[in-house]
């Protein structure tokens, strides 16, 4: 009962997501991937509750492991910058298949924003939403430490 009366105490997000338009970002943003490896351009848009948005691409290095995706960039730039609480990311990429944050990414996700909405869009506008606990849907985080 408690619980229930402290979660709905919770501020209501400002504005709902916009997910063509956190598209529309994550797609500018693609353009400034550093991809000359893979050649696999990725851009994220990610939206704070209060509408915020912070964008990242790939960026790859000659030592391959040392390559950050789109959305690990766009979540560290965020929380360096002080945001923490999120509703929406976006990723757009231009593939025969819509692309999903991989595993590490995930994790982070579900670290710094649970269970945000996952906005994915190609450059021809198929899109597809998903809740990141789709994605993910038995997480591992520090509640199991
Ligand atoms: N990549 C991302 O940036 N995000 C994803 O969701 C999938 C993969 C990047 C990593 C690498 O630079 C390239 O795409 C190919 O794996």
């Amino acid at each position: 009962m408690k619980r229930a009366a402290r979660r709905s105490t919770l501020p209501a997000p400002k504005t709902p997501p916009d997910l063509r338009e956190l598209a529309r970002l994550a797609r500018a943003a693609r353009r400034r991937a550093h991809a000359p490896f893979s050649r696999f351009k990725v851009g994220a848009a990610l939206r704070t509750r209060s509408g915020e948005i912070v964008t990242g691409c790939n960026i790859e290095n000659a030592s391959y492991g040392l390559t950050l995706c789109a959305e690990r960039v766009a979540v560290f730039k965020a929380v360096s910058e002080g945001l923490r609480s999120f509703d929406a990311v976006a990723v757009v990429a231009d593939a025969k298949r819509l692309t999903p944050p991989c595993g590490p990414c995930r994790q982070i996700l579900w670290e710094f924003c649970g269970d945000i909405l996952v906005h994915m869009e190609d450059l021809r506008g198929r899109r597809l939403t998903l809740r990141l606990s789709e994605l993910l849907p038995f997480p591992f985080d520090s509640r199991h430490l």
